[in-house]
């Protein structure tokens, strides 16, 4: 079909999901497992085909604003996804995208594995390939390369599935999905984000100058992650907590914390949460917290006491 002949009122739409990491980020870069979690809240996307623009184009929302609006041929490392998704995709005539965005941007949730995700899946239901998991997990790595330069994949495999899992990294990646009742966290936005491409580069310089160390740091979360694997299995709340704060513990040391995520963490474990530790590349953004239906009012409280924006997380659970 010729590019004048589509179908400019016909829309695709397509969802992505964000993610918590519980226990395992940064190691799982050098392949140590994970463990992460799907967020009910993600990104929504919706194409056309646009075959009189003279670019492609994406506008990205907020609830309630614009907070991006550029082409394919934009600089912007938004635009440079765009043009990944699409020349992965191979998509030559142009569309139009929209995308809600129901997440903080560049706060460790995920948010541009969620775009991608969400956006892939859309356009590739206008292409006829919606069954295609291969050319849209190409596509979303693609998208991903740009934000993150070298991907474990855990933000996409959150993105696409869904569910609580533990991941470890390889060709093919470990993907387990766990069946397990979802621990009560609650998500904290402690400070602006960091660009995860260099919080991962610090992490990798610092490993790369104290080798022996680091095997130590590796040995350390590798335990730490399947003593929460279990914990998880058998509903040990506390013991998950106590493991989150020793993981923040070990990404303090790697450098990633900051006083404002070790602030936050402080606030939430004196108001009662079991644990409380960074999530995602750290250097700013989220904290989250393990909680029980008696703490979880007074933590949320003790955080907006000090001035810091929180919330529920709606983890999606594996069917
Ligand atoms: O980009 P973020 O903040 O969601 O963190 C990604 C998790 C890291 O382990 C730091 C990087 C990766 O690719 O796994």
């Amino acid at each position: 079909m010729s590019a004048e002949n589509r179908d400019t009122s016909k829309m695709w739409r397509g969802v992505g999901q964000g993610k918590l990491i519980l226990l395992g980020e940064h190691a799982v870069v050098w392949g140590t497992p994970a463990l992460a979690a799907g967020l009910d809240q993600g990104a929504l996307a919706q194409v056309y085909w646009a075959p009189d623009a003279s670019h492609s184009e994406l506008t990205l929302y907020s609830s309630d604003k614009i907070l991006a609006q550029l082409t394919d041929r934009s600089d912007d490392p938004l635009g440079v996804a765009l043009r990944a998704l699409l020349e992965t995709m191979q998509i030559t005539e142009h569309v139009a995208a929209q995308v809600i965005l129901q997440l903080p941007a560049g706060a460790g949730l995920g948010s541009s594995a969620a775009l991608a995700v969400a956006l892939a899946r859309a356009l590739a239901k206008m292409i006829d390939r919606a069954d295609d998991d291969d050319l849209i997990d190409a596509a979303v790595m693609a998208s991903e390369t740009i934000f993150h330069h070298s991907p474990s994949g855990i933000d996409q495999t959150a993105a696409r599935l869904g569910g609580l899992f533990c991941f470890e990294r390889g060709e093919p990646a470990v993907i387990t999905p766990l069946h397990v009742s979802p621990p009560q966290l609650l998500v904290c936005q402690a400070a602006p984000g960091a660009s995860t491409a260099r919080q991962v580069e610090a992490v990798a310089s610092l490993r790369a100058r104290n080798p022996e160390q680091f095997e130590h740091i590796e040995a350390l979360i590798t335990s730490l992650v399947s003593g929460a694997r279990e914990a998880l299995e058998a509903s040990d709340w506390p013991r998950l907590g106590e493991l989150m704060n020793l993981n923040h513990g070990a990404l303090a040391s790697m450098g990633v914390s900051t006083s404002a995520l070790d602030h936050a963490c402080h606030i939430a474990r004196d108001a009662g949460a079991l644990g409380a530790k960074l999530t995602g590349a750290g250097g700013g953004g989220c904290v989250i917290a393990l909680v029980t239906d008696e703490t979880r009012e007074r933590v949320l409280h003790a955080w907006r006491e000090a001035d810091m924006t929180c919330f529920p997380a709606q983890i999606k659970t594996n069917a």
